[in-house]
């Protein structure tokens, strides 16, 4: 059991305000584009207008007579240096900038330094490329047909073919579906979208020739993982690099991998001697750096017909694009797709990925995400919806049917995870009485009879996150723990240092609070920093929703090393023995006497100033946390919405999210998080899509066409939750930023299409623009 700490103290539960919002709302944040040295200089990223073609000549002598030019580098320089390629963070490589041809539209050829931005994109425009066509492969369904271009030339295997990846029991499953008297199936497209952080991606490269050290402060969410990859790749000694990455505009895992960008203005500082910026585009960004998903899948459901489902078969075809640049463990090719079978009881189920190239951007990166997450939620939570269509079942008696019973924690999915806990249909009946569920469906019924349009959308997920024990979790061969350094000073006031970087998730107020909880020292003397590789312990970074399951445990770890040293200054100053005394958040006391009791501000005063023979100065701890096992939010999402019959337009009417992630350090922070995953989520089912057309041309590359939600767009956001704590997080809590991008894409779908279910609409593939109902209404003779 937790203890309670009082609200000045400010530990777990309480809704303290977030400290670093006080310099984001005066404007005073440090992003990589705020940070200016002297003799800075700037580099712009020459890009290929086509998808496929062969690089038959570069000229830059026009670009180099503008004066202010300082540089222009090609991939036949980086290739001296040995540098034109460099490692993607799974298994494959990347190239840094082009040699002999280009695999996609807006891929990097050629990187200009200039002494100012504007004169660095006008040379940029000077250079001349010389390309020959080629051609492009767009459809992934094309990739391993026999006359399909072979992309990449330089690998030994001549096919497009990445990887494949099973797990399950194949036979098994197949056996079940042999004899199973009901069946559903459901082909769906999860489009390739982005994470379009607010803060593009960006860094200044800073090489001291005296020094020879190397200062790069980048928008990274994995500060130590790049410093470590620049060394081994760059070959430059690890102690001579500095990563520092300042405030982050949002990330969302797009901000995990290392970019060309990056590492052209390191080849550049180092060329010059001086300091260079490199600031993405909007545009750039937009069609050049990681997205996500784009995975095409199919799902098989064998159940009885009373509904109790038997087995899962899902098969996947993923288009990682010109180079598979997913940031994920490398054991995974497919992320933590097996986790599909969602919160449901499945006897058998097997899973099935091939990935390939096509003449796309690279990625495959998990936005806010558990790598590959909330593709398989999308899938289980459709799927499920399909086969209640197929039995005329409600789609909550199906799920109330089949969900993973409480005593059956730890649950050992037929994929192979075991989930820690869960109630899934605590959070489905608070949901089901928030909304007010059977109102609502008699609410439909009612107007169907009047010919209007009504959906309501249900998502059950479950999550997996907190990557993660290192027996199974690495990056690049960097084991998934991760970190943190407490030093509590003379005057008890704390600074706590983790391994992890957030963007926006407010980790400088929730960590100062695992430490208050812990220490009972206030939760406004703790300052939290991260990013900085020459002062944080090493860790893996904040993606993946893993920075609490993780880094917050090893903050409570620390913590906990820090009031064991406490205890004994404690004895000391008490003349009492350690067995003697008792803990409440912020003192220690004599059991039965608590008059006679110690602060913890007066034992790390006396920690520097009054400690027993034999014992160290100071109190200090770092801890250095590798989890036993991953932890599984989960919750139950309900979308109401009506659509205009007239333009297919859906309006969300209302939408209650349960979302249950064990117990919460900072109440607010989780809303927040909440509120700000399911615009994404709605965003991501209604209005976005990184397309291309057949030549390879990116169709989703501007705001124009890639849409933000905005507060009209937005529904109010009904939010609540339960709790079930995580028996092996020593706080009890699972990770949350990411659930309500997972779960809440299913969530709207389910709602269009049971809107339309009535007419005999099974399924409509995202992004569901106005024009899609539109079309189908048409076609139904329903709209003109
Ligand atoms: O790794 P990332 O920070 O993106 O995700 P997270 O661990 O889910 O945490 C997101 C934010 O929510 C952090 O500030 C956490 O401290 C906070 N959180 C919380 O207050 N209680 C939880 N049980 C989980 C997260």
């Amino acid at each position: 059991m937790l203890q309670k700490t009082s609200p000045e103290i400010g530990g777990m539960g309480h809704s303290v305000k977030r400290k670093e919002d006080l310099r984001f709302i005066q404007g005073k944040g440090t992003y990589v584009d705020d940070v200016s040295l002297p003799g800075m200089v700037y580099g712009h990223m020459v890009r290929s207008p086509y998808a496929h073609a062969r690089l038959t000549g570069i000229r830059s002598e026009e670009a180099k007579k503008l004066p202010g030019v300082l540089a222009v580098i090609t991939g036949e320089d980086l290739a001296k240096a040995g540098l034109s390629w460099m490692p993607t963070l799974f298994h494959d490589k990347q190239m840094v900038l082009a040699t002999g041809k280009v695999l996609f539209q807006s891929q990097e050829v050629a990187f200009v330094v200039a002494e100012d931005r504007y004169t660095a994109a006008d040379a940029a425009e000077l250079i001349e490329v010389d390309y020959e066509d080629l051609p492009v492969l767009v459809d992934p369904h094309r990739a391993l047909d026999a006359d399909a271009p072979i992309l990449r030339e330089d690998r030994e295997e001549k096919t497009n073919h990445i990887f494949h990846w099973e797990v399950g029991d194949r036979q098994a499953t197949d056996g079940v579906f042999q004899t199973a008297p009901v069946k559903a199936e459901l082909n769906a497209f999860f489009p390739r979208c982005h994470p379009a952080p607010l803060e593009t991606c960006g860094c200044v490269a800073d090489y001291n020739p005296a020094t020879t050290k190397l200062t790069v402060w980048e928008t990274s969410q994995a500060p130590h993982a790049h410093r470590t990859l620049f060394a081994l790749v760059a070959g430059l000694p690890e102690q001579n690099i500095r990563i520092i990455a300042p405030d982050i505009g949002g990330g969302f895992g797009n901000k995990v991998p290392i970019y060309p960008g990056y590492v052209c203005a390191v080849v550049a500082s180092l060329q010059l001697g001086r300091p260079v910026k490199w600031i993405e585009s909007r545009s750039e960004n937009l069609q050049s750096t990681g997205f996500a998903r784009d995975y095409h899948m199919k799902a098989e459901i064998a159940a009885d017909r009373d509904g109790k489902v038997k087995a899962l078969r899902v098969k996947t075809l993923a288009d990682h694009g010109a180079f598979n640049a997913a940031a994920q463990p490398s054991k995974f090719p497919a992320g933590l797709f097996s986790i599909c079978t969602g919160s449901y009881d499945f006897s058998e189920a097997f899973c099935e990925v091939d990935g390939v190239y096509t003449n796309k951007a690279p990625g495959g990166i998990a936005y806010r995400c558990s790598f590959r997450v909330t593709e398989a939620a999308y899938l289980i939570e459709r799927a499920m919806d399909v086969l209640a269509q197929e039995l005329k079942m409600d789609p909550v008696e199906l799920r109330l049917k089949n969900f993973v019973p409480p005593d059956k924690f730890p649950y050992l999915c037929p994929l192979g995870w075991s989930y820690d806990s869960g109630d899934y249909k605590a959070a489905m009946e608070l949901a089901l009485e928030k909304i007010g569920y059977s109102e609502l469906r008699k609410e439909q019924e009612e107007k169907r009879r009047k010919g209007e349009l009504m959906g309501i959308g249900i998502s059950s997920f479950t999550e997996i996150v907190g990557a993660g024990p290192s027996h199974t979790f690495d990056i690049c061969g960097i084991k998934m723990f991760d970190s943190c350094e407490i030093r509590v000073h003379p005057t008890g006031k704390a600074i706590a240092r983790m391994g992890t970087k957030a963007q926006g998730q407010g980790h400088e107020t929730t960590f100062a609070q695992i430490v208050a909880q812990e220490l009972g020292i206030p939760v406004a003397d703790i300052t939290v920093e991260e990013g900085d590789t020459d002062t944080a312990p090493y860790g893996l970074g904040t993606y993946a929703s893993r920075s609490t399951p993780v880094a917050g445990t090893a903050t409570a770890m620390a913590s906990r090393k820090i009031r064991d040293k406490a205890r004994k200054l404690a004895a000391h100053l008490l003349e009492a023995s350690e067995e003697d005394l008792e803990w409440e958040p912020g003192k220690f006391f004599v059991k039965g006497a608590p008059s006679k009791s110690k602060t913890i501000q007066e034992i790390a005063f006396a920690a520097y100033t009054n400690f027993p023979a034999g014992l160290e100065a100071g109190l200090e701890a770092v801890h250095y946390y590798d989890p036993p096992n991953l932890t599984f939010p989960f919750g139950t999402y309900i979308c109401v919405l009506d659509i205009d019959k007239g333009t297919g337009e859906p309006k969300v009417r209302r939408f209650v999210a349960v979302d249950d992630c064990g117990n919460i350090i900072n109440p607010m922070v989780v809303e927040g998080q909440i509120h700000g995953g399911l615009t994404e989520g709605l965003a991501i089912a209604f209005m976005q899509e990184i397309a291309y057309d057949e030549s390879g041309n990116v169709q989703g590359g501007t705001f124009m066409d890639y849409l933000i939600p905005t507060a009209v767009e937005t529904p109010n956001w009904e939010t609540d939750k339960t709790c079930t704590p995580s028996p092996h997080h020593p706080l009890g809590a699972k990770g949350v930023g990411e659930s309500p991008n997972v779960g809440s894409p299913a969530a709207f779908v389910n709602a269009v299409v049971d809107a339309l279910s009535h007419l005999g609409v099974k399924h409509i593939d995202m992004p569901i623009a106005p024009w899609k109902i539109w079309k189908i209404l048409k076609e139904k003779g329903i709209s003109e």
